[in-house]
């Protein structure tokens, strides 16, 4: 398929602060001359937040990256995952159309997408909601037929089931992706034949689609507020030179929250460092002492605990049946602490210092994003 830049461009593109914040994060991956690097992940964010790749977009990544114009062009117009037109504004249908998949009734679920959206690719639907396309294998021929729509992938489709999941996206509902016929994964549609022990304790979803559901993001546009920035690599081994920009973002560290801070909120102090920086090796610490911990949240409710890398649903719930609510909490458990909670947490062992909780949870608590939103309007992060 012929993959060109659209006739009507945007005059202009830029990241949204909290974007802008992500991608210099990204970028400081790398080591200095290597930032071209980050061009895909670059591109992919400006199409999440924009839905499709405009050439200002590509052109606004590759001065970024300090890349000329083709080379990034080159890479936005090979790739199918990078949309270079506007798509439905709900969701855009993938449809894998190779061999196992059209064996198994991608041409019935392309039958589909003709008489519900649109009767051509790439053509928006009358509400210009969804649109849709025929792609190359997407790498899940054993779930086949499948569709990816926004970033995640709906297996085991059958023309009524993928009818179903356009009514339900159309009436503002995001359906549970991975297979859509009762299978967990890729196992036979009878059951397991073998590993039959993996059945007791699994999540309720196979992992991928686990990971879809608590991340909940499939067909939303991302302007960057709804994670938090962690780049937890800066400065991080001795031979790691940290680039310009990196260095610029490194000397006032900006954590991302979810939604606005409230003004009650940004007038608290801001959360002591603890003494010494908590890392992996305080699993190691013996058996710790139990943090301190509040019968409820306070009246402003409890913090979004799930903004902590590796905090899911259930150990959200965890936490709260523990009594802990709020990421200052969190941003002050000393090694002692950490240690019981890596111990105490089941089915989460060593997770607090695995992934650096009380180091996320300090920046979380600082609630550095209207800092960084005044600063980036002051065109100082850029
Ligand atoms: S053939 Fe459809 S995913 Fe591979």
């Amino acid at each position: 398929m012929l993959r060109r830049l659209h006739h009507e461009q945007p005059e202009s593109f830029a990241f949204t602060p909290a974007n802008l914040a992500w991608a210099e994060g990204q970028i400081s991956k790398y080591p200095e001359g290597r930032q071209a690097s980050a061009i895909i992940p670059l591109l992919w964010r400006a199409q999440e937040q924009e839905g499709w790749l405009s050439r200002a977009a590509i052109e606004h990544v590759a001065d970024m990256l300090g890349m000329d114009y083709i080379r990034a062009l080159e890479v936005a117009t090979f790739y199918f995952m990078f949309q270079l037109q506007p798509v439905g504004s709900v969701a855009h249908f993938q449809i894998c159309g190779t061999t196992t998949c059209m064996i198994c009734g991608a041409e019935d679920l392309i039958a589909v997408c003709r008489e519900k959206i649109a009767a051509s690719p790439f053509e928006l639907s009358a509400d210009g909601k969804f649109s849709w396309e025929e792609v190359e294998c997407l790498g899940a021929c054993a779930n086949a037929p499948m569709a990816q729509i926004g970033k995640d992938y709906y297996e085991d489709l059958t023309a009524e089931r993928f009818a179903e999941i356009i009514d339900e996206l159309a009436a503002g509902k995001v359906p549970v992706p991975g297979p859509q016929n009762g299978r967990y994964a890729a196992e036979p549609k009878s059951g397991l034949t073998s590993l039959k022990e993996f059945e007791s304790g699994r999540a309720q979803y196979n992992a991928s689609a686990q990971r879809a559901v608590d991340t909940g993001d499939t067909i939303r546009r991302i302007d960057g507020t709804e994670v938090p920035l962690l780049t937890p690599w800066r400065d991080r081994g001795a031979n790691h030179k940290p680039s310009a920009s990196s260095v610029r973002l490194n000397e006032a560290p900006v954590a991302v929250v979810p939604k606005p801070v409230a003004a009650e909120a940004t007038a608290k102090p801001a959360v002591k460092p603890a003494a010494k920086p908590v890392r992996a090796s305080a699993a190691k610490a013996g058996a710790g002492r139990k943090p301190k911990v509040m019968k409820a949240p306070r009246k402003s409710g409890a913090d979004d605990l799930k903004m902590i890398k590796g905090i899911g649903p259930k150990l959200e719930k965890l936490l709260h049946d523990m009594g802990v609510f709020h990421f200052d909490q969190i941003a002050k458990w000393t090694e002692q602490e950490v240690s019981w909670a890596d111990q105490n947490l089941e089915g989460f062992k060593g997770r607090v210092s695995r992934d650096n909780w009380v180091e996320q949870a300090q920046l979380l608590a600082e609630g550095k994003e209207t800092e960084f939103s005044a600063r980036a309007r002051k065109g100082e992060v850029n």
